[in-house]
């Protein structure tokens, strides 16, 4: 998903696959490989001795086991290490995939690996749960929202932090901003000023009733795209390499803010691409079976699930 969505947007990807599945794990059925810590290593170590390592930008994601967290933590700060000589020339975005909807899906030594590379990333794409475990506050109002973005700040001294989803309306308000409607989701960014005090920002976007997987994966790879696009768009040419500092956020008006409005478009017009071919494949392939039936019935009879519309589509 994420090497894809890149690519769409004309970056040039290197990609070093951590898992090599069949599918997303979502749908609970799959097949195939989790590569290992060494294995990651040795990548990274044949990229190095062809000198192929001149990256502007790296994201990482998934990550399937303590070790491999640790080593592609080793990668990203021995990219941040060979950039340090030319200051603003490398950017890491670390989705720390560890769980989601109140629940580790992941070992629990992950999550202090997580905590041992984040200081070297320079933005993080927690969603709520994963948000809360690295803050260690439970997010229950705007209050402890802002508290959440502060600590993460302060304790992993990160630069850049976007929730990728809160559900607003179901935290006790106390802010004087308005709540969204219960349809819709929050994304919450933060930039610190020089003096490291965040810099905050939300866009509220309307829900779509359905469930997806691979949607955090995809934020993270638009994020990457169109940040790179902000940035190059502030600093007038691509070539000068300046990716977003602290600094440059107070001087330009958040290019983090700017680029997470275009990514949740892009978010939007896919998702809802989605779920009317969604929508059409049931709509052909499971009344063939079962008569006709609205697709309400049909998720009520847990066809809801691609795997399950592919079925029964090879019987017919
Ligand atoms: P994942 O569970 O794939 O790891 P995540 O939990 O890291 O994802 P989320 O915060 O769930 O990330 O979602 C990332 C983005 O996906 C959201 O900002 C939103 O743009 C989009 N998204 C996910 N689900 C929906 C939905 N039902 N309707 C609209 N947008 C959605
Ligand atoms: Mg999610
Ligand atoms: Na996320
Ligand atoms: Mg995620």
């Amino acid at each position: 998903m994420a090497t894809f969505v890149m690519q769409s947007l004309g970056c040039e990807v290197a990609a070093l696959n951590t898992v090599h599945f069949s599918n997303h794990t979502g749908y609970r059925q799959f097949k195939g490989t989790r590569a290992t810590a060494q294995e990651i290593s040795d990548l990274y170590q044949g990229l190095c001795q062809s000198n192929l390592t001149d990256f502007d930008v790296m994201l990482s994601g998934y990550a399937p086991s303590a070790a491999a967290v640790e080593s592609v933590g080793t990668i990203g700060i021995d990219l941040q290490e060979k950039a340090e000589k030319k200051p603003g020339s490398f950017f890491w975005v670390l989705d720390p995939v560890m769980g989601d909807q109140g629940r580790l899906y992941v070992n629990d030594d992950v999550v202090p690996a997580y905590k041992k590379i984040i200081p070297f990333a320079d933005l993080i794409l927690p969603n709520q749960f994963e948000a809360e475990t690295l803050s260690g506050i439970k997010i229950t109002s705007l209050s402890t929202l802002a508290s959440a973005i502060t600590a993460i700040h302060r304790i992993y001294s990160v630069p850049h932090v976007i929730i990728t989803s809160v559900q607003l309306f179901k935290l006790s308000q106390s802010g004087s901003t308005p709540p969204p409607p219960e349809n819709f989701l929050t994304v919450i960014g933060s930039t610190t000023r020089s003096d490291g005090s965040p810099r905050l920002f939300r866009v509220d976007i309307p829900a779509l009733d359905c469930f997806f997987s691979g949607t955090g994966d995809m934020f993270a790879a638009l994020t990457v795209a169109r940040l790179s696009e902000a940035v190059s768009a502030v600093n007038g040419l691509r070539t000068t390499k300046s990716w977003v500092s602290p600094d440059d956020v107070a001087a330009t008006d958040l290019p983090l803010a700017r680029s997470t409005v275009k990514v949740l478009s892009s978010m939007h017009s896919v998702l809802e691409r989605t779920l009317e071919s969604r929508n059409a494949e049931l709509a052909v392939a499971v009344p063939a079976l079962e008569g006709e039936a609205s697709v309400e019935e049909l998720e009520k009879r847990d066809y809801l699930r691609r795997t399950k519309a592919a079925e029964v589509r090879l019987v017919r």
